[in-house]
């Protein structure tokens, strides 16, 4: 039986990684949709290829191949046995919500979900009886460590440290969106480059962390570790830790998570040699240099609407940043702002959430445009 899926992002980093991944495993697998924004040249190309039934983009006039449905229509569709949810920012929570409230079990990429609403979404696939499975290397990685979440004592995320882990604050404030975006060990998406440069993308993935494993966050530690082998590791109460290590590749947890609970050779190019590694290096991470991982530890404490703020005035404040409106440490500085006037919301409603999310961007982009000095 092949597996039917859906991709939502198609033609991002990960969505095109995913089709890598599923053209070596053309017998496992039938696509049901695919789903682009702008880029419909690329989208129409993977339609010739892969012949999903539905696709849906930005400009639905222009899909060439396959019948168009909106992303919502496409997640209600129950012939889908899983979605990959690979859109970039917070498009990603109202389709997940969608596929899972049918019955649809989750390959997550899309960050932004959790940090927006975890409690919600954890909830509701516990409900519903859906897998959500992490697409993330470092969840990935300890979703592949535990086996009982009740023996894990610690959580231990690794970290590349991204471009300016050997520069200094002021390289880092100075820093261009080019050498921003050079980051030395993932080629990813605009977006995710850039909170990887500031560490906010270990922020996030502290709060995915939280709610996807449901550890504590004083459990949770971040290491920075520049080799990106180690993918993460978990300690058991009895001491023992179990790191899963791996080249660092996408296609590895974009296969497992779309496999999961199966494995198979599918894209795997070459086989791991402990002598090819040179040397694995540990530090911990520079928190007053990388402010935004502690502002996101924050956030996760807080609770509640907390973390929507925070991803809300990081996300508008990166594309302020990569629009070349104001300079990278003031992305931190808004969100800081941000944190200190948000009027905390303990258990936020789904519609609450995206009213506070709209709420903080406007006032992040007010804030950006009276307060902070033009590059
Ligand atoms: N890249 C990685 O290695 C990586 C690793 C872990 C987690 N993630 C997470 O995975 C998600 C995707 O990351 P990425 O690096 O693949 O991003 P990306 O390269 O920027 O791709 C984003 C995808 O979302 C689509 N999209 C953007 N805005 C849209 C809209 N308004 N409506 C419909 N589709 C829209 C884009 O379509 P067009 O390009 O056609 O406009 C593209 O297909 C992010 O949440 C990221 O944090 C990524």
């Amino acid at each position: 039986m092949r597996r039917k899926i859906s991709i939502l992002g198609s033609t991002g980093s990960i969505g095109r990684q995913a089709l890598e991944v599923i053209d070596k495993l053309k017998d496992k697998f039938e696509i049901i949709a695919l789903t682009a924004g702008n880029n419909t040249d690329l989208l129409n190309e993977q339609i010739k290829k892969f012949k999903p039934k539905y696709a849906y983009a930005s400009d639905i006039n222009s899909i060439c191949g396959a019948e168009p449905l909106s992303i919502d229509e496409i997640c209600a569709n129950k012939d889908n046995d899983i979605i990959l949810v690979a859109v970039s920012g917070k498009i990603g929570l109202r389709p997940t919500i969608t596929a899972i409230n049918n019955g649809i079990d989750i390959a997550l990429a899309n960050k932004e979900t959790l940090v927006m609403a975890g409690e919600i979404v954890m909830a509701l696939a516990k409900e519903k009886g859906v897998n959500i499975i992490p697409v993330d290397s470092e969840h990935c990685a300890i979703h592949q460590c535990i086996k009982d979440i009740s023996d894990v004592d610690k959580l231990i995320i690794t970290a590349s440290g991204g471009p300016f882990l050997r520069k200094t604050t002021e390289e880092m404030a100075n820093a261009t969106v080019e050498q921003t975006l050079a980051h030395p060990r993932w080629n990813m998406g605009r977006k995710i480059t850039v909170d990887s440069a500031t560490l906010m993308n270990k922020g996030l993935e502290v709060i995915e962390a939280h709610h996807l494993f449901n550890m504590d966050y004083k459990n949770i530690e971040v290491v920075v570790h520049p080799q990106s082998i180690v993918h993460s590791a978990i300690e058991y109460v009895d001491g023992s830790v179990i790191a899963q290590i791996g080249l660092p590749s996408m296609h590895i947890p974009i296969q497992y998570a779309i496999t999961y609970p199966q494995r198979f050779e599918g894209i795997k190019s070459k086989s791991f040699s402990f002598s090819e590694i040179a040397r694995l290096d540990f530090e911990k991470p520079d928190l007053q240099k990388f402010r935004a991982l502690e502002l996101a530890y924050r956030a996760g404490k807080n609770g509640g609407s907390a973390t929507t703020c925070l991803n809300a005035a990081n996300e508008e404040a990166v594309f302020e940043f990569l629009a070349g409106k104001i300079k990278l440490l003031d992305i931190i500085k808004a969100v800081e702002e941000m944190m200190c006037v948000h009027k905390l919301i303990e258990s936020p409603s789904i519609d609450e959430i995206f009213a506070i999310d709209e709420e903080v961007r406007q006032k992040t982009k007010e804030f950006l445009k009276k307060s902070v000095c033009k590059v």
